[in-house]
């Protein structure tokens, strides 16, 4: 399987789960076969803000790789923002949690608050697809934000370049 610059082999992935898929955890998974791992969630507005253990949440081993790093944000600058970080502190994919159902993060716009909002959902994903971090290919070069809404045709927000293209149905 090919993920953006990534050539993939046993589709074993690691699911990120918060409080759980720490440095160690993931480097025990990988020991055990895992074939992409994942960290726990991290705050886009955390990292920014320099928030130190939100910062340690970055930490990636040499030995993990490849290796996630699922940010959760709704604000498009600062989630492309923590990309860029997360891309400088060695993640060789960046995943957007667009399903987190907790409290304290739908409440800011976050995780499955995304799904309700999917302009903003899309706007996230093409900024963050425009920063340097986006062009070194993580992101895949073409990635379709799509949704269904009552009544309306099917919607999609088609990212390629940094342009939006492909509104409506
Ligand atoms: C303790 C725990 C924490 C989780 N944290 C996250 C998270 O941070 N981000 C995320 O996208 N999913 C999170 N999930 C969801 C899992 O990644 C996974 O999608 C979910 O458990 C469904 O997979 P399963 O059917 O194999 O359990 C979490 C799940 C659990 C049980």
């Amino acid at each position: 399987m090919r993920l953006g610059t990534l050539e993939l082999g046993t589709p074993v992935y690691l699911a990120p789960m918060a409080g759980v898929t720490n440095e160690a955890f993931r480097r025990l998974c990988r020991e055990q076969g895992a074939d992409v791992v994942m960290s726990e969630m991290v705050s886009a507005r955390a990292l920014v803000m320099g928030n130190e253990r939100t910062r340690a949440m970055l930490g990636v081993a040499e030995d993990e790789h490849p290796v996630a790093i699922q940010l959760f944000g709704s604000e498009p600058d600062v989630v492309a923002e923590a990309a860029v970080r997360a891309e400088a502190a060695g993640a060789d994919i960046v995943d957007l949690n667009l399903g987190c159902p907790v409290d304290k993060i739908v409440r800011g716009g976050s995780g499955a608050a995304l799904l309700r909002d999917p302009e903003r959902a899309a706007a996230v994903v093409e900024r963050t697809y425009t920063t340097p971090a986006g062009q070194h290919g993580y992101l895949e070069p073409q990635a379709t934000v799509a949704w269904m809404e009552p009544g309306k045709p099917y919607v999609k927000s088609q990212v390629n370049g940094g342009r939006s293209v492909g509104r409506g149905s």
